[in-house]
C-alpha cells in the first residue's frame, strides 16, 4: 500500500445512514485517519447547552454562540479501536451522542458563524491528506475537490431502527417512534438550512445501503476506494 497515492475521501449522507461505521472500518482497513465531523457539532450544541445559550425550546442564542467560538477547542483521542470526541481538553464522547444533544445539534448547525469555524478546522485535519471524513457538506464544501467521495442514503424507517437499538444497546431510554421523529425532523433541518444544506455532491458515487449487511457495506466501500486509487495511478 505504500506507493499508493494518499487521499481526501469525503462520505456524506443522512443521520443514521450507517457512513460513520462504514468510513471508520475503511479507514482502519487502509490505515487512514478517520473525522467524524458531527461529532464536532454535537460538541458545539454540547457546550452551548452547557453554559445557557439554548432555550428550553430549542432557541439557540446566535450571538453568545458565535462569541463563544474562538473558547471552543475539539480533537480526537484515539484509542485502539475507538475514537473519542474531546471538547476543551474533556472526554464528551457518551454525552454527545444522548438524545438532548441529537435535538438541539440540527439548530446549532444551522448557524453560519458555527459553520465557518468547524469548516476551517475540518479543513486542517485534511491538509496532509490520508483522511477519511463523514458528515453533510464534506464533498460539496469542505473538501470539494476530495478524490473519492460516496453519498449514503437509507430509507427513514430504517435508519430510525438502526439508531434506536444503537440507543437501546447503549441503555439510553427512548422509543421507536421518537427515534423516527428525530430523524425525520433532522432530515429536514439539514436538507433545508441556508448555509451548505446536505446535498450530493455531482462526482459523488450514490449508496443505499437499506438491505446490506455491514460486511457487505464496508466492501462496496473498499472496492469503490481501490478502483480510487487504481484510476488514480493509471
Ligand atoms: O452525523 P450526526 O448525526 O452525528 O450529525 C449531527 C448533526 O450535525 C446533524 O444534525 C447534522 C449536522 N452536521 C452538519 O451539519 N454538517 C456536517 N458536516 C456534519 C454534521
Amino acid at each position: 500500500m505504500t506507493n499508493n497515492p494518499s487521499i481526501i475521501i469525503a462520505i456524506d449522507g443522512y443521520s443514521s445512514s450507517g457512513k460513520s461505521s462504514m468510513a471508520k472500518a475503511l479507514a482502519r482497513t487502509i490505515g487512514y485517519r478517520y473525522i467524524d465531523s458531527g461529532a464536532m457539532y454535537r460538541a458545539v450544541a454540547l457546550y452551548a447547552m452547557r453554559n445557557g445559550m439554548i432555550s428550553p425550546d430549542g432557541i439557540v442564542d446566535e450571538e453568545k454562540l458565535t462569541a463563544s467560538l474562538p473558547d471552543i477547542e475539539i480533537n480526537f483521542n484515539v484509542d485502539s479501536d475507538k475514537q473519542y470526541t474531546m471538547l476543551n481538553g474533556e472526554d464528551v464522547e457518551n454525552e454527545i451522542r444522548q438524545l438532548a444533544v441529537s435535538n438541539n445539534v440540527s439548530q446549532v448547525a444551522t448557524i453560519p458563524a458555527v459553520r465557518h469555524a468547524l469548516v476551517n478546522m475540518q479543513q486542517k485535519f485534511g491538509n496532509e491528506k490520508g483522511i477519511v471524513m463523514d458528515g453533510r457538506d464534506i464533498g460539496t464544501t469542505v473538501f470539494p475537490t476530495a478524490e473519492m467521495k460516496v453519498f449514503v442514503n437509507a430509507s427513514a424507517e430504517t435508519r430510525a431502527q438502526r439508531r434506536y437499538k444503537e440507543l437501546t444497546e447503549k441503555g439510553i431510554e427512548t422509543s421507536y417512534n421518537e427515534v423516527l421523529a428525530n430523524v425525520k425532523h433532522r432530515d429536514y433541518l439539514d436538507e433545508t438550512r441556508a448555509e451548505s444544506p446536505l446535498r450530493r455532491a455531482d462526482d459523488a458515487i450514490d449508496l443505499d445501503n437499506s438491505t446490506m449487511t455491514i460486511e457487505e457495506q464496508n466492501q462496496w466501500l473498499l472496492n469503490i476506494y481501490n478502483s480510487t486509487i487504481e484510476n488514480l495511478k493509471s
